[in-house]
C-alpha cells in the first residue's frame, strides 16, 4: 500500500481519539487525505476534561467529507471501556476492520504536586494512560487476527524529561512509553507496530503556555507528517518520535555500561563514589527488551546468559 516515496492509506481504517480539535483533528485530516477511512472520536469537553458533545468530532467529519474523504464521528470517552468497544464495533460495522489507532485524547489538570488533589492525578492518568489502554485493548484482538496494526501513543516531553506543575501528566505520559515498549514486543509477530509521538503544537492545551510568536510556529499540521510516518505500512516499531515546528527528533531509554562492585567493601559507599562511572554514557545502549539488564548485570558478575526467545 505504500512505497518509499508515497504513503497511501487507501483501504485502511483509522481511529483517532481526541480528534475534534488540535493535533487529533490534524492527524485525522492527514490520514483521510491519504485515503484512510477515519473514525473521528472526541468527547468534546473542556481542556480540564469537563463537559462533552459530539459536535467537535462531527465538524471534523464534515471537513473530511467536504474534501472527498470518508469519516464517521464518535463521542465516546476513552475512559469508558464499553463505549470504546462500541466505537471499535462502529468502525468494523462500517468498514470491516481497524488498521490504525492513534491514541491522542488528553486533558490537563496542572498544579504543583504540593497543591495537586489526588482526584486530579487519577483523572489525568485515567484519560491518558487508561484511555490508551482501553482503545488499544479494544482493537488488539482484531489486529492480531488480521496480522496488521499500527498504533501510536501520544507521549510528551513532560513525561520524557519532566515539567514543573505536571506531575500527573508526566507520569501518565511516561507510562505510555512503557506500554508502547511491551506492546511493540507482543505485537511484533503479528505485524502490529507500536510507537510513541511526542508533539509540540499550539493547541487548546498549550494556549497561554508559550508566547504568541512561538505558538505561530507550532501549527499542529507540522506534527501530523510524523504521525503519518509512524502509522504507515513501513513504520518503525518501538520508536519515540518527537515532532514540532517542522523538526523531528527521537528519544531513547538507554542503559549505561556501569560498573561491577564485588561486594567486599561498603557497596553503597562505592556506588556513591563511582556515580560518575555508573552514569558515564560511553558505550551506553538501547536495550531490545528489559531482559538485557539481567543479561548485562549477570555477565559483569561472570555469568553468560542468552536472551530468551
Ligand atoms: N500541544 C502540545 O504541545 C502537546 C505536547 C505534548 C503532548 N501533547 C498531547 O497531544 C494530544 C493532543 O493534545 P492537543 O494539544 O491537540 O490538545 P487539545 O485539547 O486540542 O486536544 C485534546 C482533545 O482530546 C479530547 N478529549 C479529552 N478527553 C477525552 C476523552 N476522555 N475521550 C475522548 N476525547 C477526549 C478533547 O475534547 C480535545 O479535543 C494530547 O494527548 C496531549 O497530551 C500535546
Amino acid at each position: 500500500m505504500s512505497s518509499s516515496n508515497s504513503i497511501d492509506f487507501s483501504g485502511r481504517v483509522a481511529i483517532v481519539t481526541g480528534a475534534g480539535g488540535g493535533l487529533g483533528r490534524q492527524h485525522a485530516l492527514a490520514l483521510a487525505a491519504r485515503g484512510a477511512k477515519v473514525v473521528v472520536n472526541d468527547l468534546g469537553g473542556a481542556r480540564d476534561g469537563s463537559g462533552g458533545s459530539v459536535s467537535a468530532a462531527q465538524a471534523v467529519v464534515d471537513e473530511i467529507k467536504a474534501a472527498g474523504g470518508e469519516a464517521i464521528a464518535n463521542g465516546a470517552s476513552v475512559t469508558d471501556f464499553e463505549a470504546v468497544q462500541a466505537m471499535v464495533k462502529q468502525a468494523v460495522d462500517a468498514w470491516g476492520r481497524v488498521d490504525i489507532l492513534v491514541n491522542n485524547a488528553g486533558i490537563l489538570r496542572d498544579k504543583s504536586f504540593a497543591k495537586m488533589e489526588i482526584a486530579d492525578f487519577k483523572l489525568v492518568v485515567d484519560v491518558h494512560l487508561m484511555g490508551a489502554v482501553n482503545c488499544t485493548k479494544a482493537v488488539w484482538a482484531l489486529m492480531n487476527a488480521q496480522k496488521y496494526g499500527r498504533i501510536v501513543m501520544t507521549t510528551s516531553s513532560s513525561g520524557l524529561y519532566g515539567n514543573f506543575g505536571q506531575a500527573n501528566y508526566s507520569a501518565a505520559k511516561m507510562a505510555l512509553v512503557g506500554l508502547m515498549q511491551t506492546l511493540a514486543l507482543e505485537g511484533m509477530r503479528q505485524n502490529i507496530r507500536v510507537n510513541c509521538l511526542a508533539p509540540t503544537a499550539a493547541t487548546a492545551m498549550t494556549a497561554g503556555v508559550l508566547p504568541p510568536d512561538a505558538l505561530a510556529r507550532l501549527q499542529p499540521a507540522y506534527v501530523s507528517p510524523g504521525l503519518v510516518a509512524l502509522v504507515s505500512e513501513d513504520a518503525p516499531t518501538r520508536a519515540i518520535l518527537l515532532a514540532g515546528a517542522g523538526s523531528f527528533e527521537s528519544a531513547h531509554v538507554t542503559m549505561t555500561q556501569g560498573v561491577f562492585i564485588d561486594g567486599s567493601g561498603d557497596t553503597a559507599a562505592q556506588v556513591c563514589a563511582r556515580m560518575n562511572e555508573i552514569t558515564d554514557r560511553q558505550g551506553e545502549r538501547v536495550p531490545s527488551t528489559g531482559f538485557e539488564q539481567y543479561q548485562l548485570e549477570l555477565s559483569k558478575a561472570g555469568f553468560e546468559v542468552p536472551l530468551p526467545h
